[in-house]
């Protein structure tokens, strides 16, 4: 029978009511139960408790065996505080009330109290205790303390050290979360300070947290300052479709333009942190040039035309061309884009030539470890990972690609006692923690799985550990310190779709899922950009598809390109492409772009590519629409429209549904919900992401059915090593 572990629980009374609660709880969340609120400034509850700002204090007894209950002669800080059997506590006394008083005049004593001109104002924590809890007046007629006001910390955050209360938990924060300890206390007492080691740049990939997280206005985001005030903000939840974690946030807009991004709670995804690749990464939005009606060419410049005249020369043109006719699309567009856009150019423009990937070295659908070797590219969710024993970072920089994975994978390591075992030929910031890093040549990433494999035992892999160390410059004791880690508990392989550029990348993919799913270990195998799993998954790419009538098998984007240099595609479509500065051959995208007949081009922004083109279409961003976006771990989560889009501009699922009714008319799907529903009926997976049954903390794609261990296949990969 298996056994239940029970929470030991402690009986605690608070404000007279009594209430079990787990032993050690800190008082600060305890109170929390009976809807009761301690005033906090240190206290984060991710992070370790620390008692520095004494703000939380509350009267502490204990019951004696007699029945009476003896006081603690001082107040105590609730969040230091870990509950216990017959603890009594008081909240709301008017000793309290007097200590509370009495801590926000000491804080308020050096306080510039520029509230009017502060970007915290209006939503700032201090402010907000000193109305509940402070003193009206204040006593402190001498001249106040004055410090650097606006220093730069970097390109991202100002620092008013004037406004800093000293709580710690901007130092906490890039020590026990971000783990780059870029902050430092320096000097002591009233003299304390935040600082950066010799005050050089706050150089962080996580640096915008701790703009949120300051209970002042200490710390300010440098493009935000002074932009607005939180009362004439207007906010709405939203995804990043920056990253590709699918990070929660919160879009704040005013007069019709985005001013902030804020993190927003997903216990599942993000807990409340962002990337600064993700906070600071939506200025596209507001972008001077945004494409408001569909132009034509006309000699050098562009006329403006109607939608009506538009789509009708796009259908006619790609009508006509049929496989001589290809497009090419951006990383974040929505699933309902991406699979409008496939089911056109495959059932109305007999085109399979579609790809969404701008890489040079794109892996066929056969070759994707699900279809080559039956494991899921995807088997451990981002929360998961915090829980495991052990986890391997093979060949990415996980900081970098995949922000919300890693910040999982160091809280494993910092809380749990997780080991971690990272392989890559360059330096990466999960070194820091790792248990062992396996730093290889490049170029031999297949050898080094390929011996992993071996020495935990999958069967058909031989290389011994000490061939292995010799062809890939890892020591041997490094690698017998790495297979020490990974041989037993719960484990996960971690990678990205980087590992697949180079031959030596993609045959390590495939050892590794084979590895994984030999040894029954965790394998995730992530996509690099904001939807670029979507894209996989809507069949937006040349050989594979979703509700379409063929899915022959047609051109990736390397040979679109090359295709259109040689005459062979007439007509290219970029949707969301930016085609000249996504593509690592530039000289190639050129010589296509001057060379094909047709070039359309729909996008948000005039860019350098559309310049190029016969016909442009506006095209709406992410928040300028509905729809849905499917991360790196296969989590689909809705975004809503936010603001409209500006003049004339169309959401893609839009665009290309009006294409395909003038090309084929019938009843189509009208709103991105029923395209949903289109996808679901043709793709299992997506039946929890119907919009009338999609949790707003989104829904995790199963495991495709039907996938098990090609042992076979594995054997030769292998034997081919
Ligand atoms: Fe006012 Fe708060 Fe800014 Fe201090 S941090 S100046 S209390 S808004
Ligand atoms: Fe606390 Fe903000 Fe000062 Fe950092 S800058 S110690 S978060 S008040
Ligand atoms: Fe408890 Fe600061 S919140 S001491």
């Amino acid at each position: 029978m298996a056994s239940v572990v029970q929470e030991q629980t402690v009986k605690i009374t608070i404000n007279g009511i009594e209430i079990d609660v787990p032993k050690n709880e800190l008082i600060v969340e305890s109170v929390k139960r009976l809807g009761l609120e301690v005033p906090i400034f240190c206290y984060h509850p991710r992070m370790k408790p620390v008692g520095m700002c004494r703000m939380c204090l509350v009267e502490v007894g204990f019951k004696q065996p007699d029945g009476s209950v003896r006081m603690m002669p001082k107040p105590q800080a609730a969040c230091t505080l870990p509950a216990s059997d017959g603890m009594v506590i008081t909240t709301d006394s008017e000793q309290i009330h007097k200590d509370r008083k009495g801590v926000l005049e000491f804080l308020l004593i050096n306080h510039p109290l520029d509230c009017p001109i502060c970007d915290r104002g209006g939503e700032c924590p201090l402010q907000n205790n000193t109305l509940a809890y402070g003193p009206s007046t204040s006593r402190f007629v001498e001249i106040k303390r004055h410090l650097p006001k606006a220093y730069p910390l970097s390109k991202y955050v100002t620092l008013d050290l004037e406004r800093c209360i000293q709580c710690g938990r901007c130092v906490r924060f890039t020590e026990e979360i971000s783990g780059d300890s870029q902050l430092a206390f320096r000097f002591r007492g009233a003299a304390m300070q935040p600082s950066t080691y010799q005050l050089t740049d706050f150089e962080s990939k996580f640096s915008g947290n701790v703009i949120e997280i300051c209970p002042v206005g200490a710390l300010t985001s440098s493009r935000y300052r002074f932009r607005a005030r939180p009362w004439d903000l207007e906010t709405k939840p939203g995804i990043c479709t920056v990253t590709p974690c699918g990070t929660n946030v919160w879009f704040d807009y005013r007069a019709g333009k985005f001013v902030r991004i804020n993190g927003r709670t997903n216990e599942e995804v993000n807990e409340e942190w962002t990337a600064d690749r993700c906070k600071f990464g939506h200025d596209f939005y507001n972008a001077e040039d945004r494409l408001t009606a569909p132009n034509k060419r006309n000699g050098d410049g562009f006329v403006r035309v109607g939608w009506g005249d538009a789509l009708g020369e796009v259908v006619k043109t790609f009508e006509a061309a049929g496989t001589k006719g290809a497009v090419l699309l951006g990383a974040n567009l929505s699933n309902e884009a991406y699979f409008a856009t496939q089911k056109l150019f495959r059932n109305v423009f007999n085109s399979p030539n579609i790809d969404a990937r701008m890489t040079e070295n794109a892996v066929s659908s056969a070759d994707s470890v699900e279809a080559k070797l039956g494991v899921a590219a995807v088997s451990t969710p981002i929360a998961a990972l915090e829980s495991q024993d052990a986890v391997l970072i093979f060949g990415t920089s996980l900081a970098d690609e995949q922000p919300m994975s890693f910040l999982r994978v160091r809280k494993g390591w910092y809380q749990n006692g997780m080991k971690v075992v990272v392989a890559h030929h360059s330096p990466t910031d999960a070194d820091s923690f790792a248990h062992v890093v396996l730093n290889y040549e490049p170029g031999t990433e297949a050898k080094l799985a390929a011996g992993l494999a071996a020495a935990l035992g999958v069967s058909g892999a031989k290389a011994s550990l000490s061939d292995t160390a010799k062809a890939t410059g890892v020591s041997e004791s490094a690698l017998a310190q790495a297979v020490e880690v990974l041989k037993s508990g719960s484990r996960t392989i971690l990678t990205t779709h980087s590992l697949d550029e180079s031959e030596s990348g993609r045959t390590a993919t495939h050892v590794l899922a084979g590895l994984a799913a030999s040894a029954g270990i965790g394998f995730n195998h992530m996509a690099l950009h904001a939807n670029s799993q979507g894209a996989i998954e809507m069949g937006a790419l040349p050989d594979s598809g979703v509700n379409t009538a063929s899915v022959a098998s047609g051109k990736n984007t390397k040979q679109i390109l090359e295709a259109c240099v040689s005459g062979e595609i007439t007509a290219l479509w970029l949707v969301g492409c930016d085609v000249l500065n996504g593509y690592p051959d530039r000289a190639l995208v050129e010589k296509a772009l001057e060379n094909v007949e047709t070039l359309v081009v729909a996008d948000y922004r005039a860019t350098e590519t559309a310049s190029y083109a016969s016909l442009i279409l506006p095209m709406a961003l992410p928040a300028e629409q509905d729809g849905t976006y499917t991360s790196s771990e296969r989590r689909v989560q809705r975004m809503k429209q936010i603001l409209p889009a500006p003049g004339e501009a169309k959401p893609v699922w839009r665009i290309m549904t009006e294409a395909y009714l003038r090309a084929k008319p019938g009843v189509p799907s009208f709103n991105p919900a029923e395209i949903m529903n289109e996808i679901a009926a043709e793709h299992g997976g997506f039946a929890g992401a119907k919009y009338d049954v999609l949790p707003e903390s989104g829904h995790l794609l199963p495991t495709r059915p039907g996938l098990a261990l090609k042992s076979d296949v594995l054997t030769g990969v292998l034997g081919s090593l």
